[in-house]
């Protein structure tokens, strides 16, 4: 494979304070040196955490792919987020500055701010209840389904500290998708509130976790945060709130924090894909908070007198690692908004920058994209002098969303980056490090590896591309926060990423390096679709699909949208008997989005009779993409029916005008 690949723009741009400015000839020598003797590297890094007993080996690479950072280490997470800066001035800073999404008209938006002092004894209290009345341990899974309030992160931590792990569940997932998660993760109690709001709807929570609740038989009790004072109904056998189980607990109870092992699991975050369930990604305590810590200071150049806004949800991995462990490890104060960013108006995003004075933004182009689109007048209203450094993450950001961005947020001055890194990865990987080394920013790059990272973009056989030319990405060294395993399934674990490129984490996007060494990511290789950002496996949608009783096969693709950078569509054939017709359709977009949940709305369903397969009835999801990208469909020599291609491309042309999707390629 061989694609050539030309720049958008050779643009090189500076922000304006150079303090760290390095030539990029000069950062690619320093970055040699770090990865040449990266173990070393690393655990300088780590020696920065606070550990209660040091590692006696840097990694243990016995068992490729199944590595081992810091073993013999021991620490805590909850005390690295909270006792040690409970224990200085720190005490008495502000933590989490928390906006609730409603705005009363004649009166002060809903505001929390906690210190650190305040998360310290309530998640003292949380994990004295999660103990005593519980009885969690080290070796039980917590499920975690929340809106974005204090109480989230309260929740990982108190979990953390007591050496239990965790597993979150977006918010947007319906019943079906949070019992198929809290199954795969054994958990045994479930936290989550009576609601949550988005743009003025409420989204009841506990009523969608009693339905997942019958389909998890783990699942033993669950503790509810009343948030919207919706009535819900409470089992009083199984249920309780959690103001009430905290009622009687002294405001100064101290838990003290379990000594985990730096190879103990954290957390287990599910990712979806095109086959298979979702795989339920492991991550460790030592080295994942070694590459925040590393990433909070070098990417986000993290001071003790900023205000640090991530915008991404609690749900996905950029919440846990940037929201939660990151900023709050650092002692970072450390902004948490619970809805649309767009809601009420359009300058909800900036009047929130403006009133709280955020200094750095953490957002996505899915984001960016909709504020463009609002016009920058809405920007206008409000001061964003403050923000002094901006990065997006979670898609490619196209060089005109970065522009605008840079200019209208960050009056062409401040460092900007687009960060790339995956659930799998724990944290950014490739990337701008403003705080260590400044290279020159160009709109729409991810920038090089970060130091004591070794990627690289090679072709179908492994060897390394030319500049310019596209292959995949690989990382090509064990890194502290890559994942321990996939829970309960190691086998896959080895399969997905590391047989492909043997000795290589294949990350699953393709890439390119331009002659200045930098990266652009252009993509997944496979067929994960990036609705939003969010990461959304073309097999759930297609197994809720041919779950209805009027279909029988389903194949889903992404189409490029102008805002949501991608979103999915999915051709149907129907059973015999059963005919397309207006109503059905409607009620298989309802049918999928009550199965997997809001977040998987397809924005069209085409009913066709005849599929892309090969000769053994796999349906050629790649070939069905093409066409609906207006692409050559590549080597169909194992097609059964040449046909079933022009089927799919005049059901969707036929629609295609109607519904405004463009046909072209992507990246
Ligand atoms: C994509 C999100 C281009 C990529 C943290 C990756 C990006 C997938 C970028 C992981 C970026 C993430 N530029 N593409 N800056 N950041 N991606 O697991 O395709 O939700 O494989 O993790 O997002 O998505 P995930």
């Amino acid at each position: 494979m061989s694609v050539n690949w030309t720049l958008p723009f050779d643009e090189k741009i500076l922000p304006e304070d150079k303090r760290n400015l390095l030539p990029i000839g000069d950062y690619h020598k320093v970055h040699k040196t770090s990865v040449a003797n990266y173990q070393q590297f690393w655990a300088g890094v780590a020696q920065e955490l606070e550990w209660y007993k040091p590692w006696n080996r840097i990694l243990d690479d016995s068992n490729p792919p199944f590595y081992k950072w810091f073993p013999g280490g021991e620490l805590n997470a909850s005390q690295l987020c909270l006792d040690r800066h409970y224990n200085t001035w720190r005490r008495n800073k502000i933590a989490i500055i928390w906006e609730g999404e409603p705005v009363d008209n004649d009166g002060p938006r809903k505001v929390r701010k906690l210190t650190y002092g305040d998360l310290y004894h309530e998640v003292n209290r949380i994990a004295h209840v999660l103990r005593e009345t519980y009885g969690i341990r080290k070796g039980d899974t917590i499920g975690l389904y929340l809106p974005m309030i204090p109480e989230f992160p309260m929740m990982m931590l108190a979990a953390a500290r007591l050496g239990a792990c965790f597993t979150v569940i977006f918010s947007g997932f319906s019943a079906d998708s949070l019992a198929e998660r809290l199954v795969d993760a054994d958990a045994k109690l479930l936290i989550t509130a009576d609601a949550g709001l988005r743009r003025g709807n409420m989204i009841k929570l506990k009523e969608i976790a009693d339905k997942a609740v019958e389909n998890a038989p783990c699942m033993e009790k669950i503790i509810v945060v009343k948030h919207v004072g919706n009535d819900i109904a409470m089992n009083h056998d199984r249920d309780a709130f959690l103001h009430d189980i905290t009622r009687n607990v002294p405001h100064n109870v101290y838990v003290e924090p379990e000594k985990v092992a730096s190879e103990d699991p954290l957390y287990i975050l599910h990712t979806s894909g095109t086959t298979g369930r979702p795989k339920g990604q492991v991550h460790d305590v030592g080295g994942y908070l070694t590459l925040l810590h590393a990433t909070m200071r070098w990417v986000f150049d993290v001071k003790d007198n900023d205000v640090y806004w991530c915008t991404a949800d609690i749900g996905w991995v950029t919440g846990h690692s940037y929201i939660v462990f990151g900023p709050l490890m650092e002692g970072v104060t450390s902004l948490m908004y619970e809805g649309a960013l767009d809601y009420p108006e359009p300058d909800r995003w900036v009047s929130i920058i403006e009133r709280h004075r955020v200094n750095i933004l953490y957002t996505s182009p899915t984001a960016i994209r909709s504020f463009m689109r609002n016009g920058e007048d809405w920007v206008k209203k409000h001061d964003t002098s403050t923000i002094r450094l901006m990065h997006s993450v979670g898609e490619p950001i196209n060089p005109e969303a970065f522009r605008w961005m840079l200019r209208h947020v960050g009056h062409d001055k401040v460092p900007f980056g687009s960060t790339w890194w995956m659930t799998e990865t724990g944290g950014i990987l490739v990337s701008h490090t403003p705080g260590l080394y400044m290279v020159p920013m160009k709109p729409g790059t991810n920038g090089p590896a970060i130091p004591g990272i070794d990627a690289d973009v090679v072709d179908d056989h492994g060897q390394t591309q030319k500049p310019l030319e596209r292959g995949y990405l690989v990382i090509r060294n064990p890194w502290p926060g890559m994942p321990l395993t996939i829970h309960k399934d190691p086998e896959r674990y080895k399969d997905v990423y590391w047989t492909r490129f043997p000795g290589s984490f294949y990350a699953g996007d393709y890439a390119v390096r331009d002659n200045d060494g930098y990266f652009w990511m252009l993509g997944r290789a496979d067929e994960v679709i990036k609705v939003a950002g969010h990461r959304l496996g073309t097999y759930e949608l297609e197994s809720a699909l041919i779950q209805h009783p009027a279909v029988a096969e389903a194949a889903a693709v992404a189409v490029p949208d102008e805002v949501k950078g991608e979103v999915p569509v999915a051709f149907v054939i129907l059973r015999a008997g059963h005919t397309s017709r207006p109503e059905l359709e409607k009620e298989l977009h309802q049918w999928v989005r009550e199965r997997v949940g809001p977040v998987a709305s397809l924005k069209q369903i085409f009913i066709v009779s005849k599929l892309p397969k090969t000769r053994s009835a796999k349906i050629m999801r790649r070939v069905v993409h093409a066409v609906v990208l207006g692409q050559p469909i590549g080597d169909v020599t194992t097609l059964e029916d040449e046909a079933s291609v022009e089927e799919v491309r005049r059901a969707y042309m036929e629609l295609k005008q109607e519904i405004g999707v463009q046909s072209q390629g992507s990246a």
